[in-house]
């Protein structure tokens, strides 16, 4: 099998023909049935921050090496690297092995192979082009990236000679204890030749405490073959940790949101607790942001200079524009214009776009909808598959029904419009320019500009009811004491105002009294 050949592009390691990650192993450690590599952290699976690190690499093709799982795997890499072919490792034998099956799939390869395990998400683009440049410069056969860890546990040792020549990775379990005492580990990444690493794979054996195929013993191989071979130390360590557990992973996730925090904080973003906000890598934020405690900045994100996000407030994949406000809310998929405001305690559903200086208040669900510029809807609404003109206000308890069982209908409000409070606005629906609703209405017939539509049954007052029918209770008293005499039975009033008096609603800023 031969992969399909796409134009180079020359990156920092420039001679970099192909890339290599495996990703065929189990994970058993992970204890979950989702294959290890596909777990997440900061925004991308493990998987992903590997591809995302080799990306800049500029190789000519890229082949992730996939088995168990291998469905899964395989269309996650459709989605987030469609230009990475996945190879499939039949059998888990081995790292060697897997390294094989990629170098068949690929065929001639021009230039270097990077071999990289899928399970390092901390991996850098900076590291692993100082490790291509390192390998380049010494006219390397094979340079494998390696770092002083301070607990090196289940890893691969680094042997080297008086020299400080890279002699041999000895796997942990075949390791005798002076050799485990060995603080330099194999980070898992390596850089060779194709030729040479295809030709050692084809000698590796299986002798050892694992009976598996390993690619570590390529670089033993050619030291004994007389080959250069380099050993590249990490300058940061962190970037060579693998994840094995969920314990691991969590640590991970922990690293790479400090990661983005300080660059974050060093370009002047205010992180007030760093401890509790998590952003992903894929999230950006401008200077002068304030993030609040509890903040989650999640996916595509972005965040304008002087906007303040949180406490409590999760956003995915939205953009908060400058001096805008989101307090403890949730919101996904959405355009929070700037100097507009969020929250708190709401939740804006995929489609939801406030323009500049707009405002969505407390206990409100939107979905689907377009706020005006300095629109409002302060309190206790929902607002779904709609678009709202400017200076509109939509009082408090309104509903847009927008489903009628079977279809979602859409629902026009013109500029200057006042909602009244616990007006239901059954779509599809066009309420005019300029228009009012009284306030409890149920909208179902389209309001021109201007108009004010009351659709409520008008009040009557029995009076002298609650000392008929309630007698001896504290309403009672407090109704006699106010002179309230019982009336006669049949006695009732008209509605004590006239049309228009007592109709309209929220005609102020966030009065939702329902008196104009
Ligand atoms: C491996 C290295 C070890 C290094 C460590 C760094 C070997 C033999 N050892 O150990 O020296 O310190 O990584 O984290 O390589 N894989 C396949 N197919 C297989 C087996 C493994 O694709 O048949 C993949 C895994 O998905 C993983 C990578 O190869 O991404 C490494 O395998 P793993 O079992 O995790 O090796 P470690 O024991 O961590
Ligand atoms: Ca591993």
């Amino acid at each position: 099998m031969s992969l399909p050949q796409t134009p180079p592009t020359a990156g920092p390691g420039g001679d970099v023909g192909a890339v290599v990650v495996l990703a065929a192993g189990q994970g058993t450690r992970m204890r979950s049935a989702t294959p290890k590599v596909l777990h997440r952290l900061g925004g991308r699976s493990m998987l992903g921050h590997v591809l995302a690190a080799a990306a800049p690499l500029g190789a000519a093709r890229t082949v992730v090496v996939v088995g168990s799982g291998r469905e899964m795997v395989t269309e996650h890499l459709a989605d987030v690297a469609p230009e990475a072919a996945a190879v499939v490792q039949e059998q888990q034998l081995g790292s060697g092995h897997a390294a094989a099956v990629a170098l068949d799939a690929l065929g001639e390869v021009s230039g270097a192979v990077l071999i990289v395990n899928g399970d390092a998400p901390l991996l850098r683009a900076e590291t692993l082009s100082t490790l291509v440049q390192a390998h380049r410069d010494a006219g390397a056969a094979l340079t494998v990236l390696t770092a002083e860890v301070a607990d090196p546990t289940g890893l691969g040792r680094i042997v080297r000679d008086g020299d400080g020549g890279v002699r041999a990775i000895v796997e942990e379990r075949d390791a005798d204890p002076a050799t485990r005492a060995i603080a330099e580990v194999n980070a898992g990444v390596y850089v060779g030749d194709a030729a040479a690493v295809r030709e050692a794979l084809s000698r590796v054996g299986a002798a050892n405490d694992q009976g598996e195929i390993y690619l570590t013993d390529v670089l033993g191989l050619l030291v004994s073959d007389g080959r250069p071979v380099g050993g590249h130390r990490a300058d940061d360590a962190a970037d060579t940790l693998g994840c094995n557990d969920q314990r691991e992973l969590a640590d991970r996730r922990r690293t790479l949101n400090d990661r983005v925090l300080d660059r974050l904080m060093r370009a002047g973003v205010v992180v007030v607790d760093p401890m509790t906000t998590w952003v992903d890598v894929t999230a950006d934020v401008a200077a002068e942001a304030v993030l609040q405690p509890g903040t989650q900045l999640l996916g595509a994100t972005t965040v304008g200079a002087g906007a303040v996000v949180g406490p409590d407030t999760t956003l995915l994949d939205t953009e908060v524009g400058e001096g805008a406000s989101v307090v403890r809310s949730h919101v996904t998929l959405s355009v929070v214009g700037p100097a507009a405001s969020v929250g708190p305690f709401s939740y804006l559903r995929p489609g939801t776009e406030l323009a500049r200086a707009a405002k969505v208040g407390a206990f409100v669900e939107t979905k689907n909808v377009q706020v005006g510029e300095g629109s409002k809807v302060p309190h206790l609404s929902y607002v779904g598959d709609a678009t709202i003109g400017r200076g509109s206000n939509v009082g408090a308890a309104t509903v847009f029904v927008n489903y009628d069982g079977v279809a979602k209908h859409r629902t026009e409000i013109g500029d200057h419009v006042r909602i009244g409070s616990d007006t239901m606005l059954v779509a599809p629906l066009t309420v005019g320019d300029g228009a009012y609703t009284a306030a409890g209405s149920v909208i179902t017939e389209d309001v021109p500009p201007g108009a004010m539509a009351v659709a409520r049954a008008h009040q009557r007052n029995v009076a002298g009811w609650v000392s008929r029918r309630r007698p001896g209770t504290p309403s009672a008293e407090a109704a006699a004491a106010a002179g309230g005499a019982p009336a006669d039975d049949a006695a009732d009033t008209r509605p004590a105002q006239s049309e228009g008096g007592r109709h309209a609603a929220t005609a102020g800023d966030d009065d939702h009294q329902g008196r104009r």
